[in-house]
């Protein structure tokens, strides 16, 4: 994008971060931000609850969450930061919402069906998961939302929501559109299934938390053999890490060996074990900062939910007027 736009995105909280996520999704939201666009990023706690929770973990996992965020480099000053539940606008918008969607669209969606079918009982929340994700976009009038390649489908209705608002009550919404992350680019594998990718699920992702020792240990783990086909995909993924995380030069070192059949995979792995630990070493001291000071992270969270009502307030005054909501 040459010019600033409003750019909004919003993540559910569910657990730590992987360094997939990081370099996967974080990063993108960062370099929107260093880019100069307006940004709006959330937790997306409300979508957090339409699939089974404890309430204790998600009180938890939200603060850890907001701290990773704001730890990674997420500049309260910069971008508008908060989380979705405070700003109650949007559930608002998004009831608004749910009068001028056809029940169709929300039956159709991917992540509706799949998650459906996965649970035992399903929540109405699960079906309305993208009118809300509709009014969070349509909130700030965003021109463009970086998401992953799983809910495109939902920017997509965002823009099926805004044309049927405006045909009906008078152009307001902007159709957004969405960014989507070049995932064959990035795509960090699983340690142990180097075939798999990397995943909150699976197990024993390297966390961006993982204390040096640990993402040896974790390192020292990881399958680098070949497969039936000559084809080494667990080295393939430390040889990408090490590129994103070490220098050019280290890089082409270990290039080089492995183009020679030289190639040791515990040199190759402590050298990684080591340039991780040293990107995250400013990050894991600052979340540890936030995380042991619970009221001011409250406070950067509570400024960013003001910053964000105001707009919202003023987009939902907007929509009352236009729908003859007094
Ligand atoms: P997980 O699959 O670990 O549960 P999420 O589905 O919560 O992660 O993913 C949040 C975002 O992080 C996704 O939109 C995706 O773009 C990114 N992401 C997740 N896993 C990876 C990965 N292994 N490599 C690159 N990006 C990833
Ligand atoms: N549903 C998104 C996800 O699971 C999170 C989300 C909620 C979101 N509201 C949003 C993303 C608005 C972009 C814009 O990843």
């Amino acid at each position: 994008m040459n010019k600033p736009e409003i750019v909004v995105s919003g993540a559910r909280a569910s657990g730590k971060l992987h360094i997939g996520n990081y370099l996967g999704a974080l990063k993108q939201w960062l370099q929107l931000q260093s880019d100069g666009h307006t940004c709006y990023f959330f937790i997306a706690d409300l979508h957090g609850i339409t699939t089974p929770f404890e309430p204790k973990e998600l009180h938890q996992n939200t603060l850890d969450v907001a701290a990773t965020y704001l730890a990674a480099g997420i500049d309260p000053n910069k971008s508008v930061f908060f989380l979705q539940n405070h700003v109650l606008e949007h559930a608002t918008l998004a009831w608004i919402f749910n009068c001028i969607t056809p029940l169709g669209e929300l039956e159709r969606m991917t992540q509706f069906k799949d998650k459906s079918q996965n649970q035992e009982s399903i929540n109405a929340g699960l079906l309305t998961y993208p009118t809300l994700m509709a009014a969070d976009i349509l909130m700030y009038k965003a021109a463009a939302v970086p998401v992953g390649e799983d809910q495109v489908q939902h920017v997509e209705l965002a823009r099926v929501v805004a044309r049927k608002f405006n045909s009906r009550f008078g152009q307001t919404f902007p159709e957004p559109k969405h960014l989507m992350r070049d995932e064959g680019l990035v795509r960090i594998k699983s340690l142990s299934e180097p075939t798999k990718k990397m995943s909150k699920t699976g197990d024993e992702a390297l966390l961006m938390d993982d204390e040096p020792e640990e993402i040896m240990r974790k390192l020292k783990k990881a399958v680098t053999g070949s497969d039936a086909s000559g084809q080494n995909p667990g080295a393939e993924n430390l040889l990408f890490l090490l590129s994103h995380f070490g220098t050019k030069q280290q890089t082409d070192h270990f290039l080089n060996l492995q183009k020679a059949g030289q190639l040791k995979y515990s040199d190759l792995k402590e050298a990684l074990a080591q340039d991780i630990s040293d990107y995250f070493a400013e990050f894991r001291e600052k979340k540890k900062e936030l995380l042991a000071k619970p009221k001011f992270l409250a406070e950067v969270l509570g400024d960013g939910a003001a910053k964000a009502r105001k707009v919202a307030q003023a987009t939902l005054l907007e929509v009352k007027q236009k729908t003859g909501l007094l």
